[in-house]
């Protein structure tokens, strides 16, 4: 008999005993979890806004509300990947910080179009106006599917306060000024306009910070 066997922590004596085997295997797992979660709570990194990135505007909210309403998150990831190939295509990569206003966040997994996190400023208003109406008109080949109620549904009646008060319980930092002010973005305004004026802020104010992030090739 091998000295190896005699030894009570020996593989042999974890390998025979399954209920110590899942204890340790689950005691493992759960350090190694941990020492990779509990760290994301505290960097700023991922718990601070990127440099330029501010909460949403009233208008760009309800935006946002109508993307998630229309399912766009079910064809379109917002989140560019640290892949030089992701970073040619879409610009440069997501950070953390980008999205920390953002709840529910709409990285998404799924690519049937393109990813749509830097798509703010790639196109003019009135091809995103053509492009919900009828995609076809824009991109032949396209199978997006068309959207062209959004023009007809104002956004004036929507509860923009509410949901910025909700928000600020959550941890999203608007002024009484800013809630008073909302209903005035949304006059006049439809979902079209909401959506666009969404789509076209995507990626916009942390830009410049994540294009330096991409330089250093961190964070
Ligand atoms: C069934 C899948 C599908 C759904 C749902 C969908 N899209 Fe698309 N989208 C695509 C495809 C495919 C393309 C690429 C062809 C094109 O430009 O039309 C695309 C392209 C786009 C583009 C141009 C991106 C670029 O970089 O060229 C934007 C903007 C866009 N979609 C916004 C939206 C919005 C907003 C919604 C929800 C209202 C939405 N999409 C819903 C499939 C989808």
């Amino acid at each position: 008999m091998s000295q190896e066997k005699n030894r009570f922590f020996s593989h042999g004596t974890i390998e025979r005993n399954v209920g110590l085997l899942m204890l340790l295997t689950f005691l493992v797992i759960a350090t190694s979890g941990l020492v990779q979660i509990v760290p994301l709570f505290f960097q700023h990194s991922t718990t601070e806004p990127t440099e330029g990135v501010e909460p949403y505007e009233p208008l760009h909210l309800i935006g946002r509300d109508v993307y998630i309403r229309e399912g766009c998150v079910s064809c379109h990831s917002q989140q560019i990947r640290m892949l030089s190939s992701e970073v040619q295509r879409y610009g440069p990569y997501s950070l953390a910080g980008e999205s920390v206003y953002d709840y529910p966040f709409l990285w998404g997994s799924k690519r049937t179009g393109p990813d749509l996190a830097r798509v703010g400023g790639r196109y003019s208003d009135d091809w995103h106006r053509a492009h919900l109406r009828d995609p076809r008109i824009v991109v032949r080949e396209s199978n997006m599917p068309a959207y062209p109620w959004l023009q007809h549904t104002s956004v004036e009646n929507e509860n923009v306060q509410t949901r910025m008060r909700a928000l600020r319980k959550l941890g999203v930092p608007y002024s009484d000024e800013q809630i008073d002010k909302a209903p005035e973005q949304l006059e006049g305004k439809t979902e079209e306009d909401a959506i666009i004026a969404y789509l076209q802020g995507l990626g916009v104010a942390g830009r410049d910070a994540a294009a330096e992030a991409v330089q250093r090739g961190g964070e």
